[in-house]
């Protein structure tokens, strides 16, 4: 029997955003689930009830059936005391929970021996997780939302314009972490213009911030800020006297300051002093995405808009849900890949699998057992850091003697040795006309296996759909093939085989134009 999948009118005051969306109603159906929608959960999100009815859903008219008929019920905030004592024995919850924040709302959940999926707690250092990253999603949308309130904000144009009354500069605006959210932020403000910096204490994004437009801003002070998994640490004092001083002149230089320095675990670092603000020029904003999280900035409000020495502090905590159609669309997604996950068979039965690494890491209650914290993923081993600056010198790799290794000098003579055996017993019983081809076999084999084990892993796609058009080449024998005999002219057998060659050249060009163009294609992504 296919299990309901229910989802509820958000309770959070204020929350615009719906677990589902229509265009992913359709796909949930697919997978062989019901739907039921509590009627009017989408409607601020821009999703009406009677587009769920058409994508298939069944809208129910109050919370109480909803979470009475769903087997698994999509939310996107934690659930309030009302929604946690309607939870059954044998339901799952999938939401946000923060079950490290949360301590009593788990304890409370686990005695409703339900089984609850914190979209929060999953691994995003799996690339196979990523498709279900609605930290990610929700950041990113945050980030570019953060710029448009700054914009709206702040008295000016965020580009620089030479118009008849006069020479109006770009609006210079400074990004304090650059993570999912922080980088959004700097695409969004230089695409609309502005003169982008950034700094943040992982050294890595420096290229990141480059790429997007932005210019890294360094802290003059040598310490890696990497804590691992991608997030940062705290920083030591040195570090942190040093990077107040780099701030407090950005901030005297800068029209708007975007802070998203968040620190997993830890309230936010405080990183704009009420000093530096009331350096900042009147007028200037300041966009503390960290609010939630006690705030960037000293004189943030959480979830408020406050003017402090003219300055326009924004400590939205909602800003995901402010682009609430986006985020819907984007979480429903996220959620219907963990459902397809979940549901392999495709026959509307979820199978919550604790051997699979990354739904380990979101079931947070399994049955009524908390199984918070899940224990670390299994990754493929890293690289080890010290083998990646140098470029190794273009050896051939792996096969046999441990990846990258050179092979050692004996190993070397004796493939020689033993190749050379191979060619003097070949040239002594061979035809000669054979000995010539097999000497051009080996050459290419060589040429091909030094070409291939030479290039960049990331560029084996390209490189192969480019060989694949070189290989187009046999055109050449097509070609000779259809030249009609000089001397009498066309017999049958000859005549065959030019209509033959004839089609291997159509042929070969597909391959050959096709080849190539998709290699264009394929390098177009790498290009910026
Ligand atoms: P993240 O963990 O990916 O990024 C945080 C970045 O800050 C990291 O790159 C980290 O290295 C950097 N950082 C940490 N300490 C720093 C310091 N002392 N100086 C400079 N950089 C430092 O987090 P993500 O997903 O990008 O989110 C960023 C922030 O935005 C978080 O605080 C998150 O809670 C918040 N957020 C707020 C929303 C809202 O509606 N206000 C919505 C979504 C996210």
């Amino acid at each position: 029997m296919s299990l309901q999948i229910g989802v509820p009118r958000e309770t959070f005051p204020g929350e615009k955003r719906v677990a589902t969306v229509p265009e992913v109603v359709e796909k949930l159906k697919k997978l062989g689930f019901g739907v039921l929608v509590e009627s009017g959960a989408g409607e601020a999100a821009n999703c009406g009830d009677d587009a769920y009815r058409a994508a298939g859903a069944e809208v129910v008219p109050d919370a109480a059936t909803l979470w009475s008929r769903a087997d698994i019920v999509f939310k996107v905030r934690a659930p309030n005391a009302d929604e946690v004592a309607r939870v059954r024995e044998g339901q799952t919850l999938v939401s946000f929970i923060w079950p490290a924040q949360n301590p009593d709302l788990m304890q409370q959940l686990a005695a409703r021996k339900a089984t609850v999926l914190a979209i929060d707690c999953l691994p995003r250092q799996l690339s196979r997780a990523q498709k279900m990253d609605a930290l990610t999603s929700m950041a990113g949308i945050s980030g570019y939302r953060a710029v448009i309130e700054a914009a709206n904000a702040f008295g000016r144009f965020f580009n620089g314009q030479i118009t008849a009354a006069g020479k109006v500069p770009p609006a210079k605006v400074f990004i304090a972490g650059a993570g999912v959210a922080g980088l959004a932020a700097i695409g969004t403000a230089a695409n609309l213009g502005a003169i982008v910096r950034a700094n943040d204490t992982r050294a890595e994004v420096a290229d990141q911030v480059k790429s997007l437009g932005g210019e890294f801003v360094k802290v003059d002070y040598e310490e890696e800020g990497s804590g691992g998994g991608g997030y940062a640490k705290v920083m030591s004092e040195g570090f942190q006297k040093a990077q107040r001083e780099m701030y407090a002149q950005q901030a005297k230089d800068v029209d708007i300051i975007i802070t998203t320095a968040l620190i997993p675990g830890k309230p936010a670092p405080k990183l704009i002093t009420a000093e530096m603000v009331q350096t900042m020029k009147p007028g200037s904003v300041i966009v503390d995405m960290a609010g939630e999280q006690g705030g960037n900035c000293e004189l943030t409000v959480p979830g408020e808009a406050v003017v402090r020495h003219g300055v326009t502090i924004i400590g939205y905590t909602d800003l995901a849900s402010r682009l609430a159609k986006q985020s819907s669309t984007l979480y429903a997604t996220n959620l219907f890949r963990l459902t397809e996950e979940l549901c392999k068979t495709k026959d509307g039965v979820i199978d919550v699998n604790m051997e699979d690494d990354a739904i380990r890491g979101l079931t947070v209650i399994k049955d009524g057992a908390v199984t918070w914290p899940a224990p670390p993923p299994k990754l493929p081993a890293a690289p080890p850091p010290a083998a990646k600056p140098a470029m190794p010198p273009p050896a051939p790799k792996g096969h046999g003697h441990g990846a990258g290794e050179p092979m050692s000098a004996g190993g070397l003579a004796a493939v020689f040795g033993g190749g050379g055996l191979l060619f003097l017993l070949i040239g002594l019983y061979a035809p000669a006309a054979f000995l010539g081809h097999f000497t051009v076999f080996i050459l290419a084999c060589f040429v091909g296996y030094m070409v291939i084990w030479n290039v960049t892993p990331a560029l084996h796609t390209p490189l192969m759909s480019v060989t694949n058009a070189i290989s187009s080449i046999i055109a050449i024998g097509a070609l000779v093939q259809i030249a009609p005999p000089v001397e009498a002219g066309l017999s049958r057998p000859e005549e065959l085989i030019r209509w033959i060659a004839i089609v291997g050249i159509g042929l070969t060009c597909i391959n050959m134009f096709g080849g190539f163009a998709v290699t264009r294609r394929m390098l177009a992504m790498f290009r910026k």
